[in-house]
């Protein structure tokens, strides 16, 4: 199972300057529960912001500038390699930008948590075809920052 996993505000927002631009307590527990045990897929920056390999799944990080090999991570120079390098755990491709725009084309799910309001940022979550997906809404959590839950299965 090849899915993606973001998280973006109304207008497609996704991080700033580096970093995600909001923080919410607890908004993170789905990305959690998903990937523990799986592979997580993401671009150096991405994975610079973390720092360190996730805990209790493997991390791919995709470069061509430098290696993060340790234990539970690995490099791959594209997202065809670190696909391949997966084998047949489930995959969650977790950005930035530009994974996402690639794995648009393939991901047979995106697990999306819609932060609901507008967001100062700099990075943005690609446009897609909307008619492409069945959306079902999860789960909605109230709060100082409102967000949902939501995923989009591939017709
Ligand atoms: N809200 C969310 O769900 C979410 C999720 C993830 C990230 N973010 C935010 O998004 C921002 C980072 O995203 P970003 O788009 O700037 O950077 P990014 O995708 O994390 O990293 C970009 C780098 O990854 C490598 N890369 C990415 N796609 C590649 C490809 N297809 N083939 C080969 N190499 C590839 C390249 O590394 P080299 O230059 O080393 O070759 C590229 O410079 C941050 O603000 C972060 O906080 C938000």
């Amino acid at each position: 199972m090849i899915a993606l996993i973001a998280a973006f505000a109304k207008n497609q927002v996704i991080g700033n300057k580096g970093y995600i631009p909001w923080k919410i307590k607890g908004e993170q527990k789905r990305f959690k529960e998903l990937t523990t045990g799986n592979i997580v897929i993401m671009g150096r920056r991405s994975y610079e912001e973390i720092g360190k390999p996730l805990s209790n799944r493997t991390t791919i990080v995709v470069s061509n500038t430098k290696n993060f090999d340790g234990e539970n991570c690995l490099t791959a120079r594209s997202l065809a390699e670190a696909i391949k390098l997966a084998g047949n755990k489930d995959i969650y491709i977790s950005g930035g930008a530009k994974l996402y725009e690639e794995a648009l084309l393939l991901v047979e799910k995106m697990y999306i948590t819609e932060i609901d309001c507008d967001i100062e940022g700099d990075t943005y979550f690609p446009p897609f075809e909307k008619e492409q997906f069945v959306k079902e809404i999860n789960e909605k959590c109230e709060g100082e920052i409102p967000y949902t839950y939501v995923t989009y299965t591939r017709i």
